[in-house]
């Protein structure tokens, strides 16, 4: 399973997200958690896919321009430079979560472990191949994760005590996770014409999420985000690919409506399933994040946040959305990635 990493292909999950949006968040160093645990996709990995993918030629997002304005060097973040999980641990006086791969059988994570990988989904790649005969590009599914995070716990915090005690200390991120169940789907050159086979394994996406989540639960976590999908129709992968001549496939900012819709149905099915959690595990925090609304934030007010054109991409081609080349050496890259929002 895990070798199907090779097949990636990284115009696919690449989101460049500035995550200024947090910037204005006055969290403080309240001191609150002792680490922090995460899962999820690109959006959050920071290291773990490039240490995968180490031994093979060097690609996004461990070359050039990756990481090139906060660390001046590439270390494995989809991003130029921090991440929305950087911003959270600056933000709660934590130092910069490590990826948990490198370290899996001998770190010790005083300040917790990042197991996200980019191009992860949230489904695992067997329920794709044996519903709908489609190998996804990616593999390193939430389940992966998860056991993954089970076997370091075990090793770090041994006694079930231990375990509780550490996890009631820790801040847990789940997600984003799912946006790849739908953009393998979405992106692919066959399938993507077929917009309601994705509606139809939606729930299935948010079962799948839902019991991860209660999975850190049954081992101890106490409080726990769960971030929501991003408004898809405004990403300029999806503006690229699904780019229509009608304009009513528009909204009022130039997005795809469709695809807006479509992430605001699952961000509403992912709602009620922390709903359902909260009120099966009332002594937890479950608390949702919006990052559709924190995203749209920049495509409604651009000039406030310092952005010429919401819709285009910073690093990649010639196309309109600056799209049509993927995100590497060889990829035409703005001159100022503040003034972009992708
Ligand atoms: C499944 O996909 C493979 C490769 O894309 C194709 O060769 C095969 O015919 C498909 N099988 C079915 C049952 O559709
Ligand atoms: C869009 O317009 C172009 C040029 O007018 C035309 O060739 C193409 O078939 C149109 N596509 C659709 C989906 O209507």
């Amino acid at each position: 399973m895990r070798s199907s990493i090779r097949h990636y292909s990284i115009s696919l999950a690449v989101i460049f997200v500035f995550a200024v949006l947090l910037l204005n968040a006055d969290l403080g160093s309240c001191g609150c958690f002792k680490r922090i645990f995460s899962f999820g996709d690109s959006i959050i990995d920071t290291g773990n896919f490039a240490y995968i993918v180490r031994n093979r030629p060097p690609g996004p997002p461990s070359v050039p321009p990756y990481g090139e304005t906060y660390f001046h060097h590439p270390t494995g973040r989809a991003s130029d430079g921090r991440l929305i999980i950087d911003f959270y641990a600056q933000a709660l006086g934590l130092p910069l979560l490590p990826p948990s791969l490198p370290e899996e059988k001998t770190g010790q994570f005083p300040t917790g472990a990042n197991f996200a990988v980019f191009g992860a989904m949230a489904l695992n790649p067997d329920y794709f191949k044996s519903r709908y005969n489609f190998s996804v590009p990616f593999s390193w599914s939430l389940h992966d994760q998860l056991a993954s995070f089970k076997k370091v716990l075990t090793r770090i915090a041994p006694r079930d005590a231990a375990t509780k005690s550490v996890l009631s200390e820790s801040l847990v991120v789940f997600g984003e996770i799912g946006g790849n169940d739908y953009n393998f789907w979405f992106f692919d050159p066959v399938r993507r014409k077929d917009r309601n086979t994705p509606l139809r394994y939606m729930p299935d996406v948010i079962s799948r999420i839902g019991a991860g989540v209660q999975k850190v639960i049954n081992l101890g976590a106490k409080t726990i985000l769960v971030p929501g999908n991003f408004p898809i129709g405004c990403v300029p992968a999806y503006l690229s690919i699904h780019k229509s001549n009608a304009s009513a496939d528009y909204d009022q900012f130039h997005c795809l409506a469709w695809f807006n819709a479509f992430s605001r149905r699952h961000n509403q099915l992912l709602k009620q399933e922390v709903g359902r959690l909260k009120s099966r595990n009332p002594s937890v925090k479950i608390i949702y994040a919006d990052y559709y609304g924190a995203f749209m934030e920049f495509v409604r007010n651009p000039s406030r946040n310092g952005i010429d054109s919401p819709l285009v991409a910073c690093c990649g081609g010639q196309g309109p959305y600056g799209t049509g080349h993927r995100c590497d050496q060889n990829a035409k890259v703005c001159r100022d990635p503040s003034r972009f929002a992708n």
